[in-house]
């Protein structure tokens, strides 16, 4: 088995990085995390990568004038450990159309909501304004639009009475972190990839696992 080598870009606390080194620490896992990188030095994702023995970075934005600087200096980076798959992980900066381009199929994201629903920010207060009564989460392909590329994977859960913004961001995460390492799995083994636009799949489907909410 070829082990894909991963890069994880963070900005935070990076509690989805930490399920995924944790998943890529197993054996039959087709990926390792060859690079930890943040666009800020005082990430908390930074320290935790570096104590399970993960090689880290920062490309501070703020150290570059433009955007394409402080990317191609992230680019530098991602070639000097030679990498093949990115996985944002609440990597809270925009990509150029280029950077994100020349990563097409090889760049994937987290996204607290079921996209297309509740792109951007404020995901948990926004669903509930709006009263839905299942929210969760999504891994997509990167592609120049924010938010908007193929679906890889989603994982749902129901939003119950009394539920704030914080205890269903506290509901979504567990399935944030069971999810990713899912999604990375399938991507760097073949069983999903980029086609024209699409996500392709080489497995077939279990169609009776409908959720209800309330249940
Ligand atoms: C996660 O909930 C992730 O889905 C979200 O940021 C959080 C990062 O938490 N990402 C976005 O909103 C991207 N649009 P973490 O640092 O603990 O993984």
């Amino acid at each position: 088995m070829t082990r894909r080598r991963v890069a994880i870009l963070i900005s935070g606390r990076g509690s989805n990085m930490v399920s995924l080194i944790e998943a890529a620490s197993r054996p039959d896992f087709p990926a390792g995390i060859a690079l930890v990188l943040s666009n800020r030095p005082d990430a908390a994702g930074l320290e935790r990568a570096a104590a399970a023995g993960i090689a880290t970075a920062v490309v501070d934005h703020k150290a570059h004038p433009t955007r394409e600087d402080f990317e191609q200096a992230m680019e530098a980076e991602l070639k000097a450990h030679d990498i093949a798959f990115i996985c944002l992980a609440g990597f809270m900066r925009v990509l150029t159309d280029g950077f994100v381009e020349r990563w097409s199929g090889r760049m994937i994201n987290i996204h607290p909501s079921l996209l297309p629903l509740y792109r951007g920010t404020q995901t948990h207060r926004r669903a509930l304004e709006d009263g839905v009564l299942v929210h969760g989460c999504t891994v997509h392909f990167v592609v120049p639009e924010l938010d908007a590329g193929p679906i890889i994977a989603q994982a749902a859960v129901p939003v119950v009475p009394g539920d704030t913004a914080d205890s269903l961001a506290a509901r979504v995460i567990v399935q944030e972190h069971v999810l990713y390492p899912k999604a990375l799995r399938m991507i760097c083994d073949g069983t999903a990839r980029l086609d024209n636009g699409r996500v392709a799949f080489t497995r077939g489907w279990n169609a009776d696992g409908t959720l209800h909410s309330p249940g």
